[in-house]
């Protein structure tokens, strides 16, 4: 990502800690170049679930990518916020919702970004499922976790997510990290999964995970 374009996202943040959270998360997460990348073909509308400031949208936008994008996060702030740096766009959309009632009507793209960490197994179970049915044929379900196993950047994740609730930066500790069997076992009726590590200059065990829904046949 150029700089310009990364200071220009930084810029539209209007408080100090936000602005320098997201030009930090910018210059050393690899998630979002990860996620365009997945979704450069798409021609389909994404939903965000837990879409914290917004960041994903005014990445893609600057990047190019105008589907429609439906974001939702249960913390009534982070939403204020993402409606204030999004003003300018159009077909992109913040809402205040909690994903564990359940996910509004989609079909299209899902993305599910570092939130998992704050459901119980059965939620998670539950959510994971949600999203795989509100994803299109020929469309993508990308998933961002830390992934429960014995390495030392396990043990990073849980210290690090236990730090943003300490701080109030997240409004809930973490609850469980699934394991990679458990994305294989839920999802792979649905389509063709794949799971990556994604940490990028990060020191945790974050790892991509993909669900891609097959197109239906051709009539012939
Ligand atoms: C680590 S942040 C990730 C933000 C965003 N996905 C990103 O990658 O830029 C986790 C987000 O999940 C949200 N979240 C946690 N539990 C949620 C729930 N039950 N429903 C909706 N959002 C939730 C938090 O408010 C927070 O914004």
């Amino acid at each position: 990502m150029s700089d310009p374009t990364l200071t220009s996202i930084a810029h539209r943040y209007p408080g100090k800690w936000d602005h320098h959270y997201v030009a930090a998360k910018l210059r050393t997460d690899p998630l979002y170049p990860a996620v365009l990348s997945e979704l450069k073909n798409s021609t389909h509308p994404l939903l965000d679930l837990g879409c914290g400031l917004g960041l994903l949208a005014l990445f893609l936008r600057a990047h190019g990518h105008q589907n429609p994008i439906l974001g939702l996060d249960y913390d009534p702030r982070k939403i204020q916020t993402a409606l204030h740096v999004s003003q300018t766009e159009t077909h992109l959309h913040f809402q205040h919702h909690d994903a564990r009632q359940g996910l509004p009507p989609h079909l299209g793209d899902v993305t599910i970004l570092d939130i998992l960490q704050f459901f119980t197994p059965a939620q998670q179970e539950k959510l994971l499922l949600e999203a795989a049915a509100r994803t299109a044929p020929g469309a993508k379900l990308i998933i961002r976790s830390g992934l429960r196993d014995p390495s030392l950047r396990f043990k990073i994740t849980v210290a690090g997510d236990l730090l943003a609730k300490c701080t109030l930066w997240m409004k809930a500790a973490p609850t469980h990290y699934p394991t990679a069997e458990d994305f294989t076992r839920l999802l792979t009726p649905f389509g063709t999964v794949k799971i990556s590590p994604l940490w990028g200059k990060t020191p945790f065990n974050n790892h991509l995970i993909t669900l891609t829904k097959p197109n239906p046949p051709t009539p012939t």
